[in-house]
């Protein structure tokens, strides 16, 4: 088989010209939890980013709420030194801090020491931000969401006024099946409207994520073909190659199904099976995405694989298995990866299987959505029967490669007719020289223009639970875990899974 690559960078348009989007509001940030991990590591960067991308106001300040016994200097310089870290682009070159832009950020940081369960707490709070534009994310755990939106609606602090919003950004987990989602909805919606709430996916700040919308939706060649009469099935594909790392604690209660699924791999197959929605407003795209997971069918025991890693390599390092990671039970029989076949019942996609799949220590780091066209109906080529014609499969790479690929045949050059298959690549990276970026950067930038379209609404979580309930309603039983070495394709019942329906999975590892 013949493999071209076409690269994208033989242009026909160039659409490389900047978007200048308007400078965020005044306000101030507050984030609970803010000396922990994810301020470190994403929020702080996050913010830096667009400090310089000139997209804070002038007026912005950050207030930090937390327990530890530290002073707003420290934290200055923990974020400082974190920063210098992780502020580097999504291409080769690190980008330098600019000490100017940091020192303005962080003078606006201040800090508040407290419990969130403390009203002392909110009254601290309440002294600092006074009629302020707020917004508060919630960097908690998730046992502290319902607390402290009780505790912002008791103080004062959730209300609004037509001078001040009040806004909260709330991480995952969102509940940790159907009833506690709805349970948490419900408490949220007694202190705020949903219009107020923030329900973040990181997943939906992936660059790539965001343009699947953007290549059906504004390109008239997909959508026509973007159906079942054309399509054979697609499969989503999120693979890692981390372990369970130092989370054991909390991914023993949770695995890989609540980990993945109800949020990052069906907002994927949200955004690959919703239809058009009629505007690019945030309710009208929420709609549609609601629409197509209410859709899915009830998933059977049978169209569902979960499995656990055992010892093996990863980039030819030895690892251990996920029995053996510290802090994990020996006996454990949490999954580390979940293949499931879906099916949506609706005109666009009935009897289209949608094959999904994610986990932990596998061949290799990659989120992809392959979109399988249907095989040309007979051979017109006498060489090459049309079982072996290359299948044409459109390749949606998220990461860590960002692109698209088009896989179809063409004649080998010669003077016999003979087909090959090809590939034309447009990669991300080579087209679009980006800024830096942790993908926090829009998402935090929208909910400051109060931009919900890219969050996730009550009915959006709830309809994402609902198709995983049933394999959650069957995993009491210890039976049904298969097991896979760390570092290979997945456990061979997900090969079985495919192999059942005349189908395989494209490969993870190269
Ligand atoms: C998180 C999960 O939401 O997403 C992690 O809790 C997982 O277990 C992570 O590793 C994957 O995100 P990304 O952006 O690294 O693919």
């Amino acid at each position: 088989m013949e493999s071209i690559v076409a690269s994208a960078s033989s242009q026909i348009d160039d659409t490389r010209h900047e978007n200048m989007p308007r400078r965020g509001p005044p306000g101030v940030f507050v984030i609970f939890g803010g000396g922990g991990d994810l301020t470190h590591r994403l929020l702080v960067p996050a913010l830096y980013n667009l400090a310089s991308a000139g997209l804070l106001d002038s007026h912005f300040s950050i207030i930090v709420v937390d327990r530890a016994d530290v002073t707003a200097t420290d934290l200055r310089h923990s974020f400082h030194e974190s920063l210098k870290n992780f502020v580097t682009s999504r291409g080769t070159e690190a980008v330098s801090l600019h000490d100017d832009i940091w020192q303005r950020l962080a003078t606006s940081i201040d800090y508040v020491r407290g419990s969130f369960e403390d009203t002392a707490t909110y009254d601290a709070l309440s002294q600092k931000i006074g009629n302020q534009n707020c917004i508060f994310y919630l960097a908690v755990a998730a046992r502290f969401f319902g607390p402290i939106v009780d505790q912002l609606g008791a103080s004062g602090l959730a209300k609004e006024s037509t001078k001040a919003f009040r806004r909260v950004i709330i991480e995952k987990p969102f509940g940790s099946d159907l009833a506690s989602a709805i349970v948490l909805n419900e408490r949220l919606l007694r202190t705020l409207d949903e219009s107020q709430i923030y329900r973040i996916d990181h997943y939906l700040g992936k660059e790539t994520v965001q343009n699947i919308l953007a290549l059906r939706f504004s390109n008239g060649f997909f959508e026509p073909l973007w159906n079942r009469d054309n399509i054979d099935h697609i499969q989503i594909t999120a693979a890692e190659t981390v372990g369970v790392e130092q989370r054991a604690r909390f991914y023993e209660s949770t695995g890989a199904v609540r980990d993945m699924v109800p949020n990052h791999v069906m907002q994927l197959l949200a955004m690959t099976a919703m239809e058009a929605p009629i505007s690019f407003d945030a309710d009208a795209v929420r709609d549609e995405k609601t629409k197509v997971l209410k859709a899915i069918h009830t998933v059977q025991s049978h169209d569902v694989v979960r499995g656990q890693y055992t010892a093996g390599s990863i980039k030819g390092q030895p690892v251990v298995g996920y029995r053996e990671e510290p802090g994990v039970d020996p006996h454990s029989h949490t999954e580390t990866y979940v293949a499931m076949k879906l099916m949506i019942d609706n005109w666009r996609w009935a009897g289209v299987p949608f094959y999904v799949r994610t986990g932990k220590r596998l061949a290799a780091r990659k989120t992809e959505i392959a979109v399988h066209f249907k095989s040309a109906p007979y051979a017109l080529f006498r060489d090459t029967p049309v079982d072996r014609l290359t299948p044409n499969i459109m390749l949606l790479h998220i990461q860590p490669t960002e692109g698209v690929t088009l896989q179809f045949s063409a004649k080998i050059p010669g003077p016999t007719v003979h087909l090959g298959g090809v590939r034309m690549k447009f990669d991300y990276s080579e087209w679009f020289h980006e800024g830096p970026s942790t993908g926090y950067e829009t998402l935090l930038y929208d909910c400051m223009i109060g931009d919900a379209t890219l969050f996730q609404r009550a009915d959006n979580i709830e309809a994402g639970w609902r198709v995983v309930q049933p394999v959650l309603d069957q995993m009491h039983a210890p039976a049904g875990l298969d097991f896979y070495t760390a570092g290979s394709e997945g456990p061979k019942a997900a090969d079985d899974l495919l192999a059942r329906d005349h189908r395989h999975w494209l490969k993870i590892g190269s």
